[in-house]
């Protein structure tokens, strides 16, 4: 089952409660949130605060991408906050596992995300722990970067390694992706797709995910 989950890094600050619901209105199934520090990324977004504010204004599944340094620091922040899904970068984490754990014991799914550089190998122990893993398909900081065509054989790989450990776990993919991208990604075996300027950039909203969506 195919999720889209658009980023709110390229929507409109100044009228985020109005952007939410304009996705989630076209159909959208999560709203992604792009939380960056300025340290693990050289970028500056938001906080718990914006995800507090956004909460009562909408029903979609909050998706949290923690871009930051010491992540175990601010789950249950973001937690009460009403995320419903935290992920973090094992690249910016030491202690995985115990992360992971934290992040259920907020009453989240647990999500892990890997950088381009990154082998799938890092994540082998844990990956029978969480909810999700995001396969970076750019280098994060920035919305509206060229999709990096290699990480397709990782979300592959991937979907093979679940498959054949006999578990569930869902297929993130985030950066660069639009109608065309979205199609290399869903073949390789992604099921929640983040788009930021391809679905906020797009004349028609709807007619975006749609596309997205294939
Ligand atoms: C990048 C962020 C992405 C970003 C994607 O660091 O994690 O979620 O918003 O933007 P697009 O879809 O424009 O590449
Ligand atoms: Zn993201």
């Amino acid at each position: 089952m195919i999720k889209i989950a658009p980023s709110i890094l390229s929507a409109d600050f100044a009228h985020l409660a109005d952007d939410v619901k304009k996705v989630t209105d076209a159909g959208a199934e999560y709203i992604h949130i792009d939380v960056m520090d300025g340290t693990f990324v050289p970028n500056i977004t938001l906080g718990s605060l914006v995800v507090k504010s956004l909460r009562p204004t909408s029903k979609a599944v909050f998706d949290v991408h923690l871009m930051v340094e010491h992540p175990e620091t601010h789950i249950e922040t973001f937690a009460e906050a009403g995320a419903d899904i935290i992920t973090f970068h094992w690249e910016a984490a030491r202690h995985h596992h115990r992360i992971i754990q934290q992040i259920k014991a907020a009453g989240c799914k647990a999500g892990i995300a890997l950088n381009p550089g990154t082998p799938l190998s890092m994540i082998e122990e844990i990956l029978p722990d969480v909810d999700m893993v995001l396969i970076m398909t750019v280098n994060p900081g920035f919305g509206g970067q060229k999709f990096i065509a290699s990480q397709l054989e990782k979300i592959h790989m991937l979907y093979h390694t679940i498959k054949d450990m006999g578990f569930t776990c869902d297929i993130e993919v985030d950066g660069g992706i639009n109608a065309e991208t979205s199609k290399l990604v869903q073949e390789a075996g992604a099921n929640v797709l983040v788009a930021g300027s391809a679905i906020y950039g797009a004349e028609d909203v709807a007619a975006a995910i749609k596309a997205i969506r294939g």
